[in-house]
């Protein structure tokens, strides 16, 4: 029988998640794998309040380092996330040569190259799956099973708990603070959530992809963001009879040597598939070579989803055998990829205006939009009321956000303009 330490630091939500869950898949990774993962020690820095039940034999503490300086521990797992201490645990224990597993997307999207080289030098593994869609395999998929595949782009919803509330808002005509307010209370959002609303926790998420699919680490301060916050129940009304869906969309693409990786809420034709997923379902809709679209989805935040994650990352490290170092590890930076400045990314609009209702009004806006080169597909007026600004949507053809940025600049000055407009991008995902 294989014996298998573990150092487990973290006992919040996915911590005692993954406690529950191997215990109950401790005779099936005996019997399938002749192995047995034992919990050593467990550290948190509130272990006495959160009294752990049921784990005899578990050394307790409340200092990361007694793990770091057992020697008998095989695996840490990081589950603290943020950056400090996490990053230190993680550098502290592979270069102890022990293995980690960790699911901090800020962690690998901020220090990876950094953690993957140590790992190699130290011959150790780092495992990382629930970083992005917490269990569903998404970094699995894409760095060994596409692996002979090339990627052009990536569309991702990876973000659960902005699923969650754009879904609610729009099926269940729920406010935005209630909705947030379920999602903390189900275990999705993070104990900050202005991390999660303001697409933060999407750009880590999209770092890791980008990285993994294209092999270009990008600054995650050079992702272009834009969180859900100023997304109203008008827009979603509007959008849905449009026949298209608001998302939060972590979008990847390379074409030759430009790359764009940008995260914001996008309108999405309601007939793709990615707009029939909701709640805390994830997805990543991937372009590939030669295999064509493919589509993963599942449950990408909570408790046991993430759980299910770390387990799996677990039993990848005994199925595959402790000397290896693990093949995806080891990347190799792609050379000449330059990231596209957001200014000039090409997409569609919509746009939102509330104008004031005079005849003479949508001939200014246009003729501003058409000056800055701003073709428009289709203007509705939503309703009449000469006396309270009216909402007039428009849908533009391609244009670069530099071009739509000075139109609307301009637009926003104008007195018949009385609110500052809405603009979302859109995407043609087919
Ligand atoms: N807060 C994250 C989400 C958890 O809502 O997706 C999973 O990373």
């Amino acid at each position: 029988m294989n014996k298998i330490n573990l150092g487990l630091i973290g006992y919040g939500v996915v911590g005692s998640g993954l406690v529950k869950l191997l215990a109950k898949r401790k005779s099936y990774i005996k019997n399938k794998f002749n192995a047995e993962f034992v919990l050593k020690t467990l550290c948190d820095r509130s272990i006495e309040a959160k009294n752990p039940q049921g784990l005899l034999g578990t050394a307790l503490t409340t200092k990361y380092q007694d793990i770091l300086d057992d020697p008998q521990i095989h695996i840490v797992i990081e589950l603290i996330g943020g950056m400090n201490p996490a990053r230190e645990i993680v550098r502290g224990a592979l270069s102890k040569g022990k293995h980690v597993v960790t699911a901090n997307k800020e962690l690998i999207a901020n220090n990876g190259i950094e953690l993957f080289q140590l790992a190699k030098e130290k011959k150790c593994r780092l495992y990382y799956e629930s970083s992005v869609g917490a269990g569903v395999p998404v970094i699995k998929t894409i760095t060994e099973g596409l692996a002979g595949n090339k990627f052009s782009s990536i569309y991702g919803i990876i973000n659960g708990t902005c699923n969650f509330i754009l879904s609610e808002m729009t099926q269940n005509n729920v406010s935005f603070n209630q909705a947030l307010e379920e999602a903390q209370k189900r275990g999705f959002a993070e104990s900050d959530p202005s991390l999660d609303v303001n697409g933060i926790d999407s750009v880590h998420k999209l770092a890791i992809l980008t990285y993994l699919a294209f092999g270009k680490a990008i600054n995650v301060k050079d992702i272009y963001r834009e969180g859900i916050t100023h997304i109203s129940h008008d827009d979603i009304e509007y959008a849905t009879s449009l026949n298209l869906a608001i998302k939060l969309l972590a979008i990847a693409k390379k074409e030759e040597k430009k790359i764009e990786a940008r995260v914001h809420p996008t309108l999405i034709s309601k007939d793709h598939p990615l707009a029939s997923i909701n709640s805390i379902y994830n997805a990543v809709y991937i372009k590939a070579d030669p295999l064509g679209n493919i589509l993963l989805s599942g449950e990408g935040a909570g408790q046991m989803s993430a759980a299910s994650g770390v387990v799996s990352d677990l039993i990848n490290f005994v199925a595959s055998g402790q000397d290896a170092t693990l093949a995806c590890n080891i990347y190799s930076e792609a050379t000449g990829l330059e990231l596209q400045p957001i200014d000039q990314v090409n997409t569609k609009f919509y746009l939102r205006f509330m104008v004031i209702d005079k005849p003479g009004v949508l001939s200014i806006i246009t003729g501003i939009l058409g000056k800055n080169n701003i073709g428009i597909n289709s203007v509705t007026q939503r309703a009449h009321n000469r006396m309270a600004a009216v909402p007039v949507i428009m849908l533009t053809d391609y244009t670069s956000g530099h071009m739509l940025r000075l139109a609307l600049d301009e637009i926003n000055q104008l007195q018949v303009v009385k609110s500052k407009p809405v603009a979302i991008r859109m995407e043609k995902l087919w």
